[in-house]
């Protein structure tokens, strides 16, 4: 178990500079999740922490109070499980997963029982003769895991591990993972794109945008306080609304888009250009406290059967809201008017990026 800092960790591949200065602490025995779009740098920053790529000058890697930013794997103690699980396709099950042991060169008897025990945690024990083919894509990345973790590493990390995998077999290795993690009490850094799988795993995530970190937090954070507007629509389905502040009241201001003013919004940023961001479960068909409201017309109401989407055309803009009770939409169809209601608390405004 390790805690983990990154202080400034810049690299450039060429032109490219692929990391833009990450900084990143990540806690003893924590599931922590790097999140972010394709060629945002989540690859490139697990590679620097295990040890398979190095930083720029003037970067540093602490694995607790080490420097390892120039160490190798086995040194600073990471190991890495790739996406496409790299299990070598001549050797079994136990071969597979004793390779590092051998390599250590301990004694038959010891590597034995680590490979048990480490088939045993992820569930794979009577496996240990089959070879990777004679598996099922879960069943070779539960290898793979095993063969990380025979080795006793300080941090496991797995780079997408769960891509190559259907829909199903994903959410159960997620929490197999989660479990594994848990039982063992040991560090773990996730890479993945899927805000849902990161905030169903993870105790802490970093949403990471062209080589920089917008912001770290529990998932709770990051869904109902985001504080860029990257994050905010990076974070599932949410309305993101580009609107103008109009008047200003201390920590208050009024906003407008269309037309529509909303007022007693909470905003101490600088730009006058910014986005609303309103998440579509906190979209009212009925008056609420503290509330503003917007009148526009029915787009769509669309049923996803435990909850149901009334898309509201407010002049060119879209908003989505949901609700869970078919009660509340009544008998609202297409072209309609409708009035949502939101609690100002529910409101974020954030500066405009340029995204
Ligand atoms: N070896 C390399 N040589 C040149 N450029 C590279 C190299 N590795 C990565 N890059 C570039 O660095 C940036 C970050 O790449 P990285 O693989 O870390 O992204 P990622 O977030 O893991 O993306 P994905 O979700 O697609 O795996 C990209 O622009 C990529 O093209
Ligand atoms: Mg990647």
């Amino acid at each position: 178990m390790v805690e983990v800092r990154l202080e400034n960790v810049v690299k450039t591949f060429g032109e490219t500079v692929a990391l833009k200065g990450i900084n990143l602490n990540i806690k003893h025995g924590e599931l922590f999740t790097l999140l972010g779009p394709s060629g945002c740098g989540k690859s490139t920053t697990l590679r620097i922490i295990a040890g398979l790529d190095f930083p720029d000058e003037g970067s540093k890697v602490y694995f607790d109070k080490d420097d390892v930013t120039y160490m190798s794997s086995s040194e600073r103690g990471a190991v890495l499980v790739f996406q496409n699980y790299a299990l070598w396709p001549h050797m079994t099950v136990f071969d597979n997963v004793a390779y590092g042991l051998k390599l250590k060169k301990l004694p038959k008897e010891e590597i034995r029982k680590k490979v048990e025990w480490a088939l045993e945690l992820v569930k794979l024990k009577g496996f240990e003769d089959r070879y990777p083919t004679q598996l099922s894509g879960g069943q070779q990345q539960r290898v793979a895991i095993a063969r990380a973790l025979v080795v006793e590493p300080r941090i496991l990390l797995l780079d997408e591990p769960l891509s190559n995998l259907d829909a199903k077999l994903r959410l159960e290795m997620r929490s197999e993972i989660r479990r594994i993690q848990r039982e063992l009490g040991i560090t773990v850094l996730y890479v993945t794109h899927d805000q849902e799988e990161a905030m169903a795993i993870s105790d802490r995530i970093a949403v990471m945008n062209v080589g920089t970190v917008e912001q770290v937090g529990t998932p709770r954070e990051i869904y109902e306080s985001p504080k860029t507007e990257f994050v905010a629509s990076f974070m599932g389905k949410t309305n993101v609304i580009p609107a103008e502040v109009v008047e200003r009241n201390g920590d208050r201001v009024t906003v407008e888009f269309e037309g529509i003013r909303l007022d007693g919004l909470h905003y101490t940023g600088e730009s006058d250009k910014v986005v609303v961001v309103i998440r579509p479960e906190r979209i009212n068909l009925a008056p609420v406290e503290n509330g503003v409201s917007m009148e526009g017309t029915v787009d769509l109401v669309e049923y996803y059967g435990f909850f149901v989407e009334i898309v509201g055309l407010f002049g060119e803009t879209r908003i989505i809201a949901r609700t869970i009770s078919d009660r509340d939409i009544g008998s609202l169809r297409p072209t309609q008017p409708v009035k949502f209601y939101i609690n100002r608390d529910d409101i974020i405004v954030l500066p405009k990026q340029n995204l």
